[in-house]
């Protein structure tokens, strides 16, 4: 039997093309290999979103070559985005590619002709690429329900790796959920890069509508809303829908309208704040997280102190934070890069020094609150049995009590100790009723 081993770097959304190449490769007689240098087959699943990704996988790269020189049959396929954007110039600088497969021709991996080895084909029928996806974890799934971007923020790549939005057909998306909540699956992840853009015979909150009335499915979250057209509609979902987490990831980038100008986001700090504003007035606990960029083209030290400002008006739950990094192709490319990288360090330090007291503060409120929890499954820390999650996203540990604490399960705790990344529980008796959040 050959063997195949996956390396998987970037977001949700390549995090789950990998898990349907896996479900591909093995529906084609491949069996996964713990160890890279075991297989005949790896595939190595890139991202484009920042230079220092791009580096990674180039320097990643070099080590598979030294494997092939001792393997003969080894095959190398590249996929994902870096395949998308650089297609044949990443067989040019390592001829030991044997496949560039972009994130739209995924489906072609299980079927390989040295005769095309480049395939990134930006024409194709959404529907070949709904695979039955391999997926590790028994409790919860993500799942496709668009793919591609027309927002194209002036520094981001993905409009031009994963092309123009496409929605997938709304029963397809339900027969999925339906599949897998037979199999035990209780939470889903709805992927697109705009949710609220999702349109096929019915939109969004309809299709979450659909999802919330099927009888096992336990919670359903999505990734990511994009706060230009956050609508009512959908904030007032989170309040409607008992089954819809109340968790939110909003991206924000910047607290100057000067730069979200520049970064073409289509919204004023104000606008995003009364969006704010309306999430906390429905459901006044939410769980906020959000993305921010420092140092963007021409961001002065006021741009960023309304940044920091941003920060602490909005007290979010957590932050991804980023430094500024210049994409070519991208249209902030034509502009200069000049916020000294010392400047860029220093920013993203306050920003992020700041965060981490408005994080373990949030946190430090839920102490001897009684929270629900899903049970994803062993702890990755000593002491404690098991980990789950709150439905405000939060990783929260516990030990084991009895069946009750199965993995799969939902069950209240009380939240006993509190860290920046995560919650200490113990596991309450009376877990019929389930408290939110
Ligand atoms: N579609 C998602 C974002 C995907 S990329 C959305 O719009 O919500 C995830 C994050 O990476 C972005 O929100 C942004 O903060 C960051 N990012 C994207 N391009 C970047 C770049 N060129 N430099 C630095 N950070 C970047
Ligand atoms: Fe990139 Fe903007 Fe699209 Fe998000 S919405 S993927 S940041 S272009
Ligand atoms: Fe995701 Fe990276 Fe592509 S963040 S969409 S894998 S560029």
């Amino acid at each position: 039997m050959k063997g195949y081993h996956i390396i998987t770097f970037g977001c949700q959304m390549n995090a789950h093309d990998s898990e349907k190449i896996a479900g591909l490769l093995e529906l084609n007689g491949y069996v996964e290999s713990i160890e890279p240098k075991d297989s005949e087959l790896i595939i190595i699943n890139t991202c484009s979103i920042r230079k220092k990704a791009e580096d990674k996988f180039f320097s990643q790269l070099g080590r598979y070559k030294k494997l092939k020189t001792k393997k003969k049959d080894l095959k190398i396929v590249v996929t994902g985005c870096i395949a998308q954007q650089e297609g044949e110039r990443i067989i040019k600088r390592a001829p030991y590619v044997d496949f560039v497969i972009g994130p739209q021709n995924i489906h072609l991996v299980g079927n390989l002709d040295t005769n095309q080895r480049i395939l990134t084909s930006e024409n194709i029928d959404i529907s070949t690429l709904s695979i039955d996806a391999k997926r590790n974890i028994q409790t919860k799934a993500l799942i496709n329900i668009m793919y591609g971007c027309n927002n194209f923020c002036s520094y981001c790549v993905v409009p031009y790796t994963r092309g123009r939005e496409k929605s997938r057909a709304s029963n397809e998306i339900i027969e999925e959920i339906k599949g897998l909540t037979l199999n035990g699956y209780k939470e889903f992840t709805l992927l697109g890069q705009n949710v609220n853009s999702y349109k096929s015979d019915i939109n969004f909150v309809e299709l979450l509508k659909k999802i919330e009335d099927i009888e096992d499915v336990e919670r359903i979250r999505f990734m990511t809303s994009h706060p230009k057209d956050l609508s009512d509609e959908l904030i007032k979902a989170f309040k409607d829908f008992s089954k819809l987490c109340e968790h939110i990831h909003l991206p924000l980038q910047s607290g100057s309208n000067k730069i979200l100008f520049l970064m073409n986001r289509k919204y004023t700090y104000e606008e995003y704040l009364k969006k704010i504003y309306k999430l906390r007035e429905y459901v006044p606990d939410i769980s906020i997280t959000t993305d921010i960029i420092t140092g963007f083209p021409s961001e002065t030290e006021e741009d960023h102190l309304l940044t920091l400002k941003a920060l602490q008006e909005i007290q979010f739950d957590g932050i991804f934070s980023f430094k500024y990094s210049l994409r070519p192709g991208t249209k902030s490319a034509f502009y200069e890069d000049n916020v000294d990288i010392n400047t860029k360090n220093r920013r993203l330090n306050e920003i992020n020094q700041l965060q981490d007291e408005i994080t373990d503060k949030k946190n430090e409120l839920l102490k001897n609150n009684k929270l629900e929890i899903l049970i994803e499954g062993p702890s990755d820390k000593p002491n404690f049995k098991l980990m789950g999650r709150t439905r405000g996203n939060k990783i929260v540990y516990l030990n084991s009590h009895n069946n009750s604490t199965s993995y799969g399960n939902i069950v209240n705790v009380i939240i006993k100790h509190t860290h920046r990344h995560s919650l200490e529980a113990e596991y309450i008796e009376d877990s019929n009723s389930h408290t939110r959040l």
